[in-house]
């Protein structure tokens, strides 16, 4: 090698160095933000915090406390959530479990009546349905440990919004209607969402007084502020009257978990995802490892649908036999993320004909469809990332508020297994891993998500009950394959859960060649009435650094770049 050679290599490696420096350096700091989430009143508040000096973890929280306000239905402080975080100065990911726990007065026949059949409406609502809040917990553990801001700052605009009043969206007064009856028994919650006993409408403002004073307390006091004093005491005391077994030991016992997050690849693509006691980052794995052993960009639509709904079929299986939490069972994730295992499974796939549910051994033994929860997205000027799924689990959780609280308390008990083969409002069923135990957390689907390449970066997740997985994977796959936020959120759904054994669909899901090409395949078609989830997506391409913000279009929220 000449000696002009040789610098010009070393001039070559130190520019490709320097290029590599400039990629990490654009990849740590996009220098604008993203706020997606299913209310332009909550995306606002995420932006106010931002204005006022705050990261994404302190808008996250200000969405956040937002939402459980003017997305009463969904979620709020008597529920429970994920947070998945990325905290580019330190490059770490941390995912914070604020799931509702199981109080320590519940047994795992709760709802079984003397004959041992399941009385799955003790499950759904009024007080013996809900979990010990986390939410709370979680919101002053993310500000605490990762916020620039106070607690009292992030919760600022949720305050103003249950204290001087908003008017309720469609959604709202969809789940208001289907809550009706419950709210009758409920005075407390009737009290405040059916004035006088009527119906709210579109126009009429919302206000909150008693939420207001929970949030000022906790604004205060942190989570001493909820779980002791007079809000615990609210609490505890409004539940037992209802024929609740809350303790104030409870509420005072409750701690949010840090999690390592699983993580997953597909092909060169990163994913990081919810560990259990979401069941969400496990089978978006397992499902993702199936998939890899097709060139599914190369299939027909038909086949390519198939081989997706026989992956979700598999991973639904494993969901019911084998997770719950993982600090009272112990959940097989490796190798159920195990490349092998995935082998195994996919050679059970044949590419002509569906395999029949009934045909894997499993857990067997149907209901109502409830689906209630909320997803958020955050990427801040720094490059740090929030993704959050929060829930009361249905519409207007228990239906249940403790007198004097202004707190929606959840449904999450009907998150485990309340007998094996007895499904959930989701159709789910579960066995040993999933049965109720005190301090025991109930098995979620709720998927916050991240997604990494050489391309950029997505952030994302949605409600949608057991649906969130595949939802979760299919835009994961669109993703890969180029698509934009807005296309990853306005995506056709379709999803398999193992049982009942069929496929549901959005109207446009499938094309018209496509319905017989999976019918003579022996898939059971069912096209919804309803539309699926309401996903929101903040994503980054390196090349440009553009960030693109988007919200569902099937839903009301606001994706905005600032
Ligand atoms: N409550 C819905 C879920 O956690 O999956």
């Amino acid at each position: 090698m000449t000696r002009t050679s040789g610098l010009a290599m070393r001039a070559g490696m130190i520019l490709a160095f320097a290029t590599l420096l400039v990629a990490q350096a654009l990849a740590a700091a996009p220098g604008k933000a993203g706020i997606a989430s299913a209310d332009p009143r909550a995306t606002a508040a995420g932006y106010e915090v931002l204005q006022a000096g705050g990261n994404a973890f302190d808008a996250a929280v200000a969405v956040s406390a937002a939402l459980g306000v003017v997305e009463p239905q969904s979620s709020g402080m008597g529920g429970g959530s994920f947070f998945l975080l990325y905290i580019a100065a330190e490059d770490r990911y941390v995912f914070v479990d604020a799931r509702e726990i199981a109080p320590a007065a519940a047994t795992r026949d709760m709802y079984l009546d003397e004959d041992g059949n399941a009385n799955t409406r003790a499950s759904l609502n009024g007080p013996l349905a809900a979990g010990i809040p986390g939410h709370p917990a979680g919101l002053a553990h993310v500000t605490d440990r990762y916020g620039k801001l106070s607690l009292a700052q992030n919760l600022e605009p949720a305050i103003r919004l249950a204290e001087n009043g908003y008017t309720p969206s469609v959604r709202t007064l969809l789940g208001l209607r289907m809550r009706r009856r419950t709210a009758e028994a409920w005075p407390a919650f009737g009290d405040v969402f059916y004035p006088g006993d009527e119906m709210l409408e579109e126009s009429d403002l919302v206000r909150q007084p008693d939420l207001a004073t929970t949030l000022r307390r906790f604004a205060a006091d942190g989570v001493d502020g909820f779980y002791r004093g007079e809000t615990a005491r609210l609490l505890v005391e409004g539940t037992r009257a209802a024929g609740g077994i809350w303790t104030l030991a409870d509420l005072e016992q409750y701690k949010v978990v840090e999690r390592e997050p699983v993580r997953a690849t597909y092909r060169d693509m990163r994913v990081i995802s919810a560990p259990p006691p979401s069941s969400g980052g496990i089978a978006i794995a397992n499902m993702l490892n199936i998939l890899a052993g097709y060139d599914i960009a190369r299939l027909d639509g038909a086949t390519r649908k198939h081989v997706l709904v026989e992956a979700m079929r598999r991973a639904y299986r494993d969901r019911a036999l084998y997770l719950g939490d993982p600090d009272f069972v112990s959940v097989p994730g490796d190798r159920l993320m195990h490349p092998h295992y995935a082998a195994g499974q996919r050679a059970s796939i044949r590419l002509d004909k569906a395999t029949a549910s009934v045909s894997l051994p499993g857990i067997w033994p149907a209901g109502a469809e409830a689906r209630q929860t909320t997803h958020f997205s955050v990427l801040d000027a720094d490059g740090n990332r929030v993704a959050v799924t929060q829930t009361i689990n249905g519409w207007f959780g228990a239906g249940f508020m403790p007198p004097g609280t202004g707190v929606i308390l959840n449904n999450e008990m009907d998150d485990f297994a309340i007998a094996p083969g007895v499904p959930n409002g989701f159709d789910l069923l579960g066995g040993f891993a999933n049965a109720v135990a005190p301090g025991k957390r109930p098995l979620s689907s709720m998927s916050p998500t991240f997604l990494e390449s050489d391309r950029g970066i997505a952030i994302l997740g949605t409600p949608g009950g057991s649906r969130i997985i595949t939802m979760v994977l299919r835009s994961s796959l669109a993703w890969y394959e180029g698509a934009s936020a807005a296309d990853m959120v306005a995506l056709k759904r379709f999803h398999h859960q193992f049982y009942p054994d069929r496929v549901n669909y959005e109207p446009g899901a499938f094309t018209d060649e496509e319905i017989p090409g999976l019918t003579e395949r022996g898939h059971q078609l069912r096209e919804s009435r309803r539309a699926f989830g309401n996903m929101n997506v903040v994503t980054w391409d390196f090349d440009g650094n553009v960030v693109e913000a988007a919200s569902d279009p099937r839903g009301l929220g606001e994706g905005r770049v600032y």
